[in-house]
């Protein structure tokens, strides 16, 4: 029998309909749309509104998505994961009621949380479970509702991150076809630079840090942005010369949406020309764990069966890294 590989077989995804543009931005903090427009490449995002609901909201409308294009039975479903730094609840994991809720009632489920980088790890950990034959569905959601932790009063945080979801199915395939190689990184000395200092175990809520807008994403741009330039480019060169794969042998690279000039950056690394490089950020801004899914459901119709593609990302922690995976289908 042939290796068993794991490959993406659907793809769904949901992003809220009220859209927050630059304009508007320019209505609430010191900005202007040709200051975002340039520095990030963001012109607009996705917010969703309804104070009632969470993560779980999105994650659920991407899940029945894919299950709606894809006619999977939820029933079917082996394991859910959800990659967010959102979740609904601080305990009580997200990706078990998204599982209940689509009917993935013979599924156990988990979140996992790596920031920015959620969903390339759960990319990894999905193709494991698969790949190992111990399950033959796994559905891997990424989803961030980042509007619940900006501080709207920030103009270095809150004109970069939106709202949304994605998902993908991973199976076994014969043909070789999937994931076919990951180089997954993280170092802690990241941590100071873009995190969320209170409501954890380490200074708890309290009157005080509510006070000192401490439960709002901070971000150190300019060193967050140094790290992330050097560090996407050389995983996703260095996936590329392990696989000895040329810039002809790559058909797309998936990076994470955090600002278009890093894209930009991986993309002449790898010899890549624009017309290879998946990008929603103008319209999605930075959606942290829903970034790659979101980009392959936009660009899913142009995807062939046997393309390479290259992911990449960077986020928080630091994480970061790049994963080689073949295209699995024709839609
Ligand atoms: O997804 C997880 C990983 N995250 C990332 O990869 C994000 C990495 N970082 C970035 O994308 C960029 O650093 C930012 C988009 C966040 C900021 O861009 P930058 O080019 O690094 O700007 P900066 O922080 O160096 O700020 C330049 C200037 C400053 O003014 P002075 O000190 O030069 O007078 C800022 O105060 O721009 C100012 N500024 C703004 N001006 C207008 C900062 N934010 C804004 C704003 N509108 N929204």
């Amino acid at each position: 029998m042939s290796k068993i590989s794991a490959a993406i077989t659907a793809v769904g995804a949901y992003v809220p309909d009220f859209r927050l543009t630059n304009k508007v931005l320019e209505t609430m903090v010191d900005t202007n749309d040709e200051w975002i427009t340039t520095r990030t490449g963001i012109k607009e995002r996705r917010i969703l509104k309804d104070k009632d609901k969470g993560t779980s909201y999105l994650a659920i409308k991407a899940a029945e998505d894919l299950l709606k294009k894809s006619k999977v039975d939820p029933a079917e479903i082996d394991l859910v994961i959800v990659g967010t730094a959102t979740p609904d609840l601080p305990v009580a994991s997200t990706a078990v009621y998204v599982a209940s809720e689509i009917g993935a009632t013979n599924a156990f489920a988990y979140d996992l949380q790596a920031a920015c980088s959620n969903f390339l790890y759960g990319m990894s950990t999905a193709a494991s479970y698969i790949e190992s034959g111990r399950y033959k569905k796994v559905l891997l959601i990424g989803a961030d509702k980042m509007s619940s932790i900006l501080d709207y009063t920030d103009r270095t945080t809150c004109i970069i991150f939106g709202d949304g979801a994605g998902a993908v199915l991973f199976e076994p395939n014969e043909e070789g076809l999937g994931l076919q190689d990951e180089f997954l990184r993280s170092d802690g000395k990241g941590r100071p630079f873009l995190r969320i200092e209170a409501g954890g175990s380490l200074l708890p809520a309290s009157e005080e840090t509510v006070k000192n807008k401490q439960h709002y994403v901070y971000q150190d741009g300019k060193s967050v942005f140094k790290f992330a330039v050097s560090n996407m480019a050389d995983v996703a060169a260095k996936i590329m010369e392990r696989n000895k794969l040329s810039h002809d042998d790559v058909h797309w690279l998936v990076p994470h949406q955090a600002n278009k000039r890093i894209i930009d950056a991986t993309a002449n690394r790898m010899g890549l020309d624009n017309d290879k490089v998946m990008m929603n950020i103008q319209r999605y801004g930075n959606t942290t764990s829903a970034t790659l899914p979101l980009l392959l459901w936009d660009y899913e119709k142009q995807l062939k069966k046997g393309d390479n593609l290259v992911f990449a990302a960077f986020g928080g922690g630091f994480t970061w890294g790049a994963i080689y995976l073949k295209w699995a289908y024709n839609s």
